[in-house]
């Protein structure tokens, strides 16, 4: 090769390598602008469904009065859970539910965060005061699970532990026949 080849060469790759480190920083610009395109709009916008509650009434009246928390089976045949935590204990200590079947959880709390983990299974929510938390839930088989308080919520938090217990369908049906709320606890 002559030396006005090797120059020539140099020159071709000297151009290929700028338009490719053009093409580079465009593609981090792009991404970055996205990013934060897609933050500021998740930061501005209200989230997609939020119920809130006030805590310091929760026992006087509404959905979480005492005589309405437990499990309920709602005219449609569906099996809604309400139940809330409190500083340390959750109500009902001892939730009864059905295998098989759909489960709305529904609870909040009356003081600070607490968090309720069903051992075993994907439920895993936080409850946090002012705010109703909804999980769905569906337990295939019979048998008992451990539910933790799962933020820590001050000095009795370790002793925070409730129960859910599974039973065979029928034998949920035959209970709430009488309707009312249902759970487990002193069982
Ligand atoms: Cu309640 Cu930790």
């Amino acid at each position: 090769m002559t030396v006005q080849d090797d120059s020539h060469a140099a020159a071709v790759a000297e151009r290929t390598e700028k338009r490719w480190a053009t093409i580079s920083v465009i593609v981090i610009v792009a991404l970055v602008l996205l990013a934060t395109f897609a933050g500021l709009h998740q930061a501005t916008m209200p989230q997609g469904r939020v119920e809130t509650i006030d805590p310091t009434r929760l026992h006087l009246a509404g959905e979480f009065v005492e005589s309405n928390l437990g499990t309920a089976t709602e005219p449609d045949g569906s099996v809604t859970v309400r139940a809330i935590g409190q500083q340390y204990s959750f109500t009902p200590a001892c939730i009864l539910v059905p295998a098989q079947t759909p489960i709305m959880l529904r609870a909040t709390s009356a003081d600070v965060i607490h968090g309720i983990l069903i051992q075993g299974t994907n439920v895993n929510t936080m409850l946090v005061p002012g705010y109703v938390s909804e999980q769905f839930m569906r337990f295939e088989k019979t048998g008992e699970h451990l539910m933790p308080c799962q933020e820590f919520c001050s000095f009795g938090h370790e002793g925070m532990w409730g129960k859910v217990k599974v039973i065979d369908k029928a034998e949920f049906a035959a209970r709430a026949k009488n309707g009312g709320r249902l759970s487990c606890v002193g069982e």
